[in-house]
């Protein structure tokens, strides 16, 4: 599994792959998949949906690793749109942001203010503010923003992945100053010094760093398709006694609908992450390098796609 995880991620960065990814309908499967659109109005439609299946809804403006301080400046103004779209439209939304898309790594203090002025807007329309954790290049600066923010905005919290090796560490710090953690297993391409490769290792992590947070009285967000570490949360959170309004569990949009579905008939709080926007290309290949499968589905639909062109042209 690591292994394909390497091969792709390191693949795509190719500019020749990328080029030819984003040139061609090669992606287009996929998008329809894992992306709800382009516009601020498609991901509002796509919330609304959702809610009305009974789902929470997190908004991701796609975007990271900008280059230029106007364009973090651009994805600022983007979310700010996006807070006070949510406001308005009366969806039940937070919204994930990455601070390497607010200029992180070309300026920290001018991503701070950046995420300030997002937090502070968000704060006075309700709206939940998550940063989703980024490569490792990225984990300190994250959490040491996070920690510079908290005192004058409690709207905000972050993502801790479970294939690190820091992260019990962390998990404790976070716990400490009060904030939420979203934690997932981790989608990027670590070295065996820094994270674990084996996904037994992983998953072993996974466990143990969610009954950690279960046992802390901090609200708690599960991030996983696993159907065992799912049951390992449940069964957690009853030993534990957990109200099911103090923690959620988090799904991706287009990952295990019928998960998703179920837990909500089961009285379980579930948040859909929904990613929208033209920047597609570094989400969609880390949802690739996470499952093997999503190339033969991409081939599968390419091919029916073709069939379907050549049978009209017939
Ligand atoms: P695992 O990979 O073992 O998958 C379990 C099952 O889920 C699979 O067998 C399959 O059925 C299904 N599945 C999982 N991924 C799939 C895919 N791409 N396509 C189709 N089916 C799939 N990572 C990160 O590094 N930083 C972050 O901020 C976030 N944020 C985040 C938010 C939310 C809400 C989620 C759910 C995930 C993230 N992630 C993330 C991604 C995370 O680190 C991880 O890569 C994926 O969730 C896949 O891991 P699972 O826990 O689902 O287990």
């Amino acid at each position: 599994m690591s292994l394909w995880r390497d091969t792709v991620l390191g693949v795509a960065t190719q500019p020749a792959v990328k080029q030819l990814v984003k040139d061609h309908a090669l992606a287009r499967p996929l998008r329809q998949r894992f992306v709800a659109g382009e516009t601020i109005d498609d991901a509002l439609a796509a919330a609304r949906a959702l809610n009305r299946e009974g789902f929470r809804v997190s908004l991701d403006h796609l975007g990271e690793d900008v280059s230029e301080p106007a364009a973090a400046d651009a994805a600022v103004n983007d979310y700010l749109a996006l807070v006070q779209a949510i406001a308005h439209a009366h969806v039940q939304s937070g919204i994930s942001i990455k601070l390497s898309q607010l200029g992180l790594s070309l300026d920290r203090a001018a991503c701070q203010d950046r995420l300030e002025r997002l937090l502070t807007a968000a704060q006075t329309v309700g709206v939940f503010v998550r940063i989703d954790m980024e490569g490792s290049a990225h984990t300190q600066e994250t959490l040491d923003v996070l920690r510079a923010v908290w005192p004058r905005h409690h709207n905000v919290g972050v993502v801790l992945q479970a294939y690190l090796h820091r992260t019990g560490c962390d998990l404790e710090d976070v716990l400490a100053l009060g904030a939420t953690v979203r934690l997932c297993k981790g989608a990027y391409r670590e070295p065996p010094t820094i994270a674990y490769q084996a996904r037994d290792e992983v998953d072993a992590a996974y466990a143990r760093l969610a009954t950690r947070m279960l046992e802390a009285p901090n609200y708690a967000a599960l991030a996983t398709h696993d159907p065992a570490l799912l049951a390992h949360a449940r069964a957690e959170a009853a030993r534990l006694g957990r109200p099911r309004d103090s923690f959620e569990f988090q799904m991706l949009y287009g990952v295990r609908r019928d998960l998703q579905q179920a837990l909500v008939r089961e009285g379980y709080r579930l948040r859909v992450y929904v990613p929208y926007g033209r920047e597609w290309y570094p989400y969609l290949t880390r949802r690739l390098a996470e499952r093997p499968g999503n190339l033969l589905f991409l081939v599968r639909s390419l091919w029916a796609e073709q069939r379907g062109n050549g049978a009209r042209a017939a």
